[in-house]
């Protein structure tokens, strides 16, 4: 199979993710920081290192302030849902992805305030709409860092310069962006960093992780038991413990660990050059079709390797059938972010994402583009 679906899950996975999960499973999956046998602290040293690997790949001096989720959208509601309460008002986008949509539709149904700010047809903000849009009441600005749909990646530094001189915490869903763009939460001023482990960082899907910078309390979200105060009812109001409730998913977290490290080893720089050559080369080839209409940016600046198009007047699930009846597998629909598409004209049948990794060649654009040629000429 060819496989450019890495936007939902990247695959395959550098060797020594597998390695390290299955030697995880086999000599210490015991339970992290609640015993003092030595698996379990072989697992607990396992989570540090993951922690410390996370740390220096966002500029995070505390490992600490650093929670492990199942997913990004956990990190995104633990975020959302933690700081926003009624009355408080909420700045974000019409091309965010329904793990911050759904959460905000919620608080907005709760008596909170939310302000969605439009996008260009490329997918961009504008600096000056933020700007306007924020008001006494403003407490938090919530910003896909790298589009889903269209590809399209923000600037980081601007809006978080904008967040810190009117003192409102900013929030980055790096869910598209984290392992491949560098993101500096110190320089680019982010309060609430949400990621995913199993797409970008390379890591086992059942992993994701949230960044809480010092001086942001977030409420509760799931209670229970931590192996820490454990003779105590109250949940701990310490990071990580305080939103690591319950055991953790030691074989995944392993997973993740390898996969930074692989990420750290080889040099992001490396990994987003690798990607911004295969889709300028997907892109270049692409516009020579005259029956594909891609949407957003037409070359590889700006962008990340997501890519989305339509063939002719073709429902986009029809395509994603037959390219994967032709061992190709691409993502078509609405990818989760409904707003987005009005603004781009693809309410009715959506988009075939395109969605390259590390590991894609080119070959594998050579062979979606015969198959698309076929496509268009039936
Ligand atoms: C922009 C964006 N945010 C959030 C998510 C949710 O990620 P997860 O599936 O890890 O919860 C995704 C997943 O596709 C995404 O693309």
């Amino acid at each position: 199979m060819i496989y450019l679906d890495n936007a939902a899950t990247s695959f395959p996975k550098p060797s020594n993710v597998y390695y390290e999960v299955l030697n995880c499973m086999k000599n210490y999956a015991a339970n992290p920081g609640r015993s003092s046998h030595d698996m379990s602290l072989k697992a607990s040293k396992k989570i540090a290192e993951a922690r410390g690997e996370i740390g220096s790949l966002f500029n995070i001096d505390n490992p600490f302030n650093i929670v492990f989720t199942v997913n990004a959208t956990e990190a995104i509601n633990i975020a959302i849902k933690g700081i926003i309460n009624k009355g408080d008002h909420v700045i974000s986008t019409v091309i965010e992805h329904n793990s911050v949509l759904r959460p905000l539709n919620y608080l907005e149904n709760q008596g909170a305030e939310v302000s969605l700010i439009n996008v260009d047809e490329y997918g961009f903000i504008k600096l000056e709409e933020l700007k306007s849009k924020i008001k006494q009441n403003t407490k938090l600005i919530v910003i896909n860092h790298g589009s889903n749909v269209l590809g399209t990646v923000q600037n980081l530094d601007e809006i978080g310069s904008i967040a810190k001189e009117k003192g409102i915490v900013f929030m980055v869903d790096a869910s598209q962006t984290a392992g491949v763009f560098d993101i500096d939460v110190k320089k680019s001023n982010i309060g609430l960093l949400a990621f995913p482990g199993h797409k970008g960082l390379l890591g086992p899907q059942g992993t994701g992780a949230l960044y809480i910078q010092d001086g942001i309390d977030l409420k509760e979200f799931i209670s229970g038991g931590t192996g820490s105060n454990s003779s105590e009812m109250v949940q701990p109001n310490f990071l990580p413990d305080k939103f690591e409730s319950g055991t953790l998913n030691t074989p995944g977290i392993a997973g993740l660990c390898e996969g930074i490290k692989f990420i750290r080893k080889t040099g992001i720089s490396n990994i987003k050059k690798q990607e911004e050559n295969l889709t300028e080369y997907l892109l270049q080839e692409l516009k020579k079709l005259t029956t594909v209409k891609i949407y957003g940016l037409m070359d590889s600046k700006n962008r990340s390797s997501v890519v989305s198009i339509n063939i002719g007047n073709m429902d986009s699930a029809k395509v994603g059938y037959i390219l994967n009846k032709n061992g190709i597998a691409v993502r078509t629909g609405f990818h989760c972010a409904p707003l987005i598409h009005k603004v781009i004209g693809t309410e009715k049948f959506g988009t075939v994402r395109i969605s390259l990794g590390y590991f894609n060649t080119f070959d594998d654009i050579e062979k979606l583009i015969d198959a698309i040629k076929y496509l268009g000429n039936n």
